[in-house]
């Protein structure tokens, strides 16, 4: 029987407006490559995602400033580190959004392409996000683990999500579900919390007695509450799960996962490592997205001694809120 159960509108299941500031995914990389202007719709608007002259990569606003084309629509694209819109042929310079030409006219005014704050960080393009436009006031974390030894991104997948944007992360923090939901043998112990200048910093407690357990060490790195890398030491094995998550519009979500495997030269090792691990994940990210698609935000939960440290992030992701 097809399913009657469908989400609601997002403002009837949280009280949020809006999108938290912070650093956001636009695209992967490898997606943005020399010459091309790659045309995203996120955190509804429209960007385009390109590199400079000198490889950088660069988020702008999609619509020319003269009468609103889209830059990437029609044969709109980026010549000799100069944007030209496919309308009028006015043309930017890709590095600072001044317009630069325009084939009509004798004097060029002062207009300016919108350009976004944009790094480049684990193999991910991100762009800043205020809701009022203000700077910057964090830099997103940025793991130096992947410059060190040879990585092998082994899988990479995304889910569309209905879930309550600020909830999506609150799942870590909810460690009673983990054996409710997921069937896990004990709930894990969180450990160590602590602010970082990006965000919060989350250092597991495991005992390193058991002789069943390969996990040794899970370090999460939060950049606010849209990119999060965890960076696992196993017994022999060493793996970063780099997340991202990204509102569409009001309704909607992608949160995409990278999983690294430090190399071991041996690809029969990697998939004894990697295959496992993203089975698992993937069981348990379709579990939680099960009743996460459909959940409500509730301000004041009715919470009870086992649940795991929930307000504490609470705390944490309203910062970004404000
Ligand atoms: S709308 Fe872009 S040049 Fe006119
Ligand atoms: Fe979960």
């Amino acid at each position: 029987m097809t399913s009657l159960l469908h989400p609601i509108p997002m403002n009837h299941r949280s009280h949020m407006e809006g999108f938290p500031r912070g650093w956001y995914c636009l695209a992967e990389s490898d997606q943005v490559i020399a010459d091309t202007l790659l045309p995203v719709s996120w955190l509804n608007q429209e960007f385009i995602v390109y590199r400079t002259a000198s490889g950088v990569a660069q988020a702008a606003d999609a619509y020319c400033p003269h009468l609103g084309a889209h830059l990437a629509s029609h044969d709109g694209c980026i010549v000799d580190g100069q944007i030209v819109c496919p309308f009028h042929k006015w043309r930017y310079d890709a590095q600072t959004g001044r317009c630069a030409s325009i084939p009509y006219a004798k004097m060029v005014p002062p207009v300016k392409l919108k350009l976004y704050p944009t790094r480049e960080i684990n193999g991910m393009v991100v762009v800043w996000y205020h809701p009022t436009g203000e700077a910057p006031d964090h830099e997103p974390f940025n793991s130096a683990v992947l410059d060190q030894g040879t990585w092998v991104l082994y899988n990479r997948r995304d889910w569309t999500t209905t879930c309550p944007f600020r909830d999506i992360l609150e799942n870590l923090f909810d460690t009673a579900h983990i054996v409710q939901l997921h069937n896990a043998t004990e709930m894990p112990d969180l450990g160590s919390i602590e602010r970082t200048d990006h965000g919060l910093k989350v250092d597991y407690a495991i005992d390193p007695d058991k002789s069943d357990q390969p996990l040794k060490r899970l370090e999460c790195q939060f950049s606010g509450i849209s990119l999060l890398v965890q960076h696992y030491e196993f017994v022999g094995a060493e793996a970063l799960f780099v997340f991202s998550f990204t509102p569409i519009d009001n309704e909607r979500f992608v949160q995409t996962t990278r999983l690294y495997l430090l190399d071991s030269g041996d690809p029969g090792h990697l998939d004894r490592i990697g295959k496992p691990f993203v089975e698992r994940f993937v069981y348990e990210v379709d579990q939680d997205m099960a009743i996460l698609n459909f959940k409500k935000h509730l301000p004041q939960p009715r919470l009870c001694d086992g649940d795991g440290p929930i307000l504490r992030f609470r705390e944490y992701a309203n910062e970004f809120y404000r």
